[in-house]
């Protein structure tokens, strides 16, 4: 029997009320970038009114299955990356959610290869029908390469180290192909540990974030929400680590003011295209009772009129 993997929401109620704030917005075009298990996107159907319509997003196939149980005509789900987001018609949209990074679902399920805690194959891939997974980008990739990506997107130290260890090993005894394997090699490498922390936390993290093209994409969809909300829309990201919420911020901080052309000092400057709502973290009790919420953090903003 296969097991149902769930997935406990993050910052549920904070961030529907972010995006559909009241009453007179609930016949508007909502956008779930990232539907996981549903919860944000089953929360968002309830405040919609009938005209109201939601727009789903999610790179793996098993999230695309879950949300074909949803019987709703005002609902419908695309098997795609929210990169593509920019292909919904112009000023469209009356909010766009994005709660990033992974799922339960797919972190505990050890045949996706996520986790450093369970063995299975190296994948980590989320839409496991294209891209190559860790484990072959592993057994080609440039020992340099393989040590960027773990210092850029891990903040790992001992980056270096972790790559040659992985091409020696790769010399040795062919690739690696499970994620025990890949943990172990790493916890011989990385000299001093952080307390509470496994070794490998940082790499795992690191070649996931590489490996789906994270932030590329993040990167993409925020700049197509600019095209894609109308005026007043809203725009809500709910980040799970410093890289993605230093993207989210500065994106927010750089759309939030005027901008003045050098060349042309006396020209009236560029009208600002965002309005920052702030920022929210989940509550005590919301992370003692998840303590996946720990690290999030929901940016909010507001898409101005264009002048
Ligand atoms: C944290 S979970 C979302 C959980 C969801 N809000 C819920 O309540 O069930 C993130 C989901 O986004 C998907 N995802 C991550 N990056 C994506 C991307 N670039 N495009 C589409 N889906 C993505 C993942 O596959 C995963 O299912």
């Amino acid at each position: 029997m296969e097991q149902a993997w769930t997935h406990t929401t993050v910052l549920l109620k904070e961030a529907v009320e972010a995006l559909l704030p009241d009453a007179s917005r609930a016949s508007g075009t909502y956008v779930d970038a990232t539907f996981g298990r549903g919860g944000h996107s089953r929360a968002i159907l309830e405040r919609l009114a009938p005209a109201g319509r939601l727009i789903a997003y999610d790179k793996d196939a098993e999230a695309v299955a879950e949300a074909a149980r949803i019987e709703d005509a005002r609902f419908s789900i695309r098997h795609q990356g929210f990169k593509d987001v920019g292909e919904l018609p112009p000023a469209s949209v009356a909010g766009l959610l994005m709660d990033l990074g992974i799922s339960s679902p797919q972190i505990d399920n050890p045949a996706r290869g996520f986790s450093f805690r369970f063995d299975g194959p190296l994948d980590m891939r989320m839409d496991t029908t294209r891209g190559e997974s860790v484990a072959e980008w592993l057994a080609t990739a440039e020992p340099q390469q393989i040590a960027e990506v773990i210092r850029d997107y891990g903040e790992e130290r001992f980056a270096v180290q972790i790559a040659k260890a992985i091409a020696a090993r790769r010399q040795e005894r062919g690739p690696i192909s499970t994620t025990a394997e890949l943990a172990e090699l790493v916890a011989g490498a990385v000299k001093t540990r952080e307390p509470g922390q496994n070794p490998a936390t940082r790499t795992f993290q690191a070649l996931r974030i590489f490996i789906n093209a994270e932030l590329e994409e993040l990167q993409q969809a925020l700049e197509a929400s600019l095209t894609v909300l109308q005026p007043q829309g809203r725009l809500a990201v709910i980040s799970f680590h410093s890289l993605e919420d230093r993207i989210v911020k500065q994106f927010i901080a750089k759309h939030s003011r005027e901008v003045y052309d050098r060349r042309a000092p006396f020209a009236a400057p560029k009208a600002m295209k965002l309005k920052a709502l702030g920022r929210v973290k989940p509550s005590k009790a919301e992370v003692d009772g998840n303590p996946r919420a720990r690290s999030a953090i929901l940016r909010v903003a507001e898409r101005t009129t264009d002048a």
